[in-house]
């Protein structure tokens, strides 16, 4: 079985993350979505919270798993018994950081391979800080979640205050 996992903080999903899980997971006998669970980062959305965002927009879909992660991502692929590790590229700046990210990724487990999908270009300038920044001086954000996720991203985003 080919599985793949691809790893983030979620925070929160968007259309960007849900159209490369919808490719990733074509390709793929099985795709772990694994939710980074760090201490060190403050997340507006609990872990809790992310998990079943992404869990109500893939409900459909047979084969995904989400799971949470800590520590380094290596460990929690090699602990799935995976291979891959998907990432997605909107820009040059994405590929700057995630080149130096894989290169040591690969340093730490040669056997697990980073595989990266472009934005599709409707999303190629989508992010959670831009959802978050939108959503803080009350600008619409319908288009940049899934549609499931519109309303708890809505809510979570009016109550805090410290992003
Ligand atoms: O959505 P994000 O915040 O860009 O995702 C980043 C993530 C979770 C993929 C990355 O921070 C990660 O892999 N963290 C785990 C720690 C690790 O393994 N780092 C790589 C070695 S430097």
């Amino acid at each position: 079985m080919l599985k793949a996992v691809y790893p983030g903080s979620f925070d929160p999903m968007t259309k960007g993350h849900l159209d490369i899980i919808m490719r990733a997971s074509n390709n793929f006998d099985k795709l772990i979505v694994a939710v980074l669970n760090n201490i060190n980062k403050s997340p507006v959305f609990t872990l809790e919270e992310r998990i079943d965002m992404i869990k109500d927009c893939t409900r459909n879909m047979g084969n995904i798993e989400v799971k949470s992660f800590s520590g380094l991502l290596v460990d929690f692929v090699e602990k799935e018994k995976a291979k891959v590790v998907i990432k997605g590229l909107r820009d040059i700046s994405d590929f700057q950081y995630e080149l130096q990210m894989s290169m040591m990724n690969k340093m730490l487990k040669p056997e697990i391979e980073t595989m990266f999908m472009l934005a599709a270009p409707q999303y190629s300038f989508y992010s959670s800080s831009a959802v978050k920044e939108v959503a803080k001086y009350d600008g619409r954000i319908d288009e940049l979640v899934p549609f499931e996720i519109i309303d708890t991203v809505k809510k979570g985003l009016s109550k805090a205050n410290n992003f």
